[in-house]
């Protein structure tokens, strides 16, 4: 079995990302060593995995098809870092280290150039996803591992619409990606093993904890949280209390770390109306129909936290009732 060199982390330089090659009678899986990773979608996701790969030392390239959306990402990545150092955490030499590790990509096939692993986190659509991977496949280094940020949809629908299933995997980080300490990776049925284990070493080096789990709709995460929120809606359409008192129910409550409500704005109102969408799809089940307030608030440009206004407002800088 051979190995590859591995790579140090500044940050955790106890760990090393090495990929066995123990399958010789195919060229997949390759020998990898993760040097060079491309984020696809510098939104509220992938500016946050862009900037931890940074931050691990990895050559990190962040596309995304709107220029605005791209030197957003880039201005949310560096502002984080500039808070870091005025709050001591970390040093301008340091933040000089990582910002030479990103570059803003103006074209997909410059981000995925001799990039060891493609990270995807577009929006929740399937048709858009199956579109970026398709293309993926034909631009990205025939050895890259392709991975997807969906927090709901089916891996297996996404990589079954490629050549190349086997390195097609789901890598489903947490909001914010830089806090957040899981890492959900999905598992479809035609996944390589060794895809699987640089997933996993991947978001080991990047310091998260990961979990595994099978490719079913929502996977272990995304179910829970989106009902919960969603039924909080509710309540608050009905008018059961306020929306700070419902979230303070379940802060105090249940111990939560963050009300539902709360947590809705976070994640983004689009995006948590997207995976109730395709939950309600997936198990055929208009239950998880997303409640007609958070449908309301979508049209009319109320993402939450990202816009400015949401289940909150946030145009102070703080949550405030609306
Ligand atoms: N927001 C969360 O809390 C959260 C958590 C976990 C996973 N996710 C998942 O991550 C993914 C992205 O979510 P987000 O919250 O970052 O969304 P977002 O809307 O903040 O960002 C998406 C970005 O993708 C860009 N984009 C759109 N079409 C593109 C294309 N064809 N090529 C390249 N870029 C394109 C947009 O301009 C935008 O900047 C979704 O699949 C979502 O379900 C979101």
């Amino acid at each position: 079995m051979s190995l590859g060199r591995g790579y140090s982390s500044p940050l955790w330089p106890h760990l090393a990302v090495r990929v066995s090659t123990a399958y010789f009678h195919t060229d997949y899986p390759p020998l990898v060593t993760i040097r060079r990773v491309a984020v696809i979608g510098a939104g509220t996701m992938g500016s946050g995995i862009a900037q931890v790969c940074a931050q691990t030392g990895w050559e990190t390239r962040l596309f995304d098809a709107f220029p605005e959306s791209l030197e957003k990402g880039m201005r949310n990545i560096d502002e984080f870092w500039e808070r870091g150092i005025s709050k001591g955490k970390t040093s301008s030499q340091q933040k000089e280290e990582w910002s030479g590790n990103l570059m803003a990509a103006g074209e997909m096939s410059v981000a995925v150039e001799g990039s060891d692993i493609v990270i995807e986190a577009v929006p929740e659509r399937i048709d858009l996803k199956r579109t970026i991977f398709s293309q993926l496949e034909s631009i990205a280094p025939s050895n890259a591992v392709l991975a997807t940020n969906t927090s709901s949809l089916p891996i297996s629908q996404i990589a079954s619409h490629t050549g190349c299933p086997e390195r097609v995997i789901g890598m489903h980080f947490f909001n914010p990606v830089p806090l957040m300490q899981l890492l959900e990776i999905v598992r479809h049925e035609l996944v390589h093993e060794s895809t699987i284990s640089t997933a996993k070493e991947v978001g080991e080096a990047m310091g998260k904890t990961t979990i595994l789990v099978r490719d079913v709709p929502g996977f272990a995460t995304s179910r829970l949280g989106v009902v919960l929120g969603n039924e909080a809606i509710r309540m608050l359409a009905e008018g059961v209390a306020s929306a700070s008192d419902i979230d303070t129910a379940m802060r105090l409550g249940y111990r939560h770390p963050m009300g539902p409500l709360e947590l809705t704005d976070l994640v983004g109102l689009d995006v948590r109306r997207d995976i109730l969408n395709s939950l309600a799809e997936a198990f055929d089940d208009d239950s998880y129909r997303p409640h007609q307030l958070l449908d309301k608030m979508v049209e009319s440009g109320d993402l939450g936290k990202k816009t400015g206004r949401g289940i909150y407002d946030w145009t102070s800088g703080e949550k405030r009732e609306r």
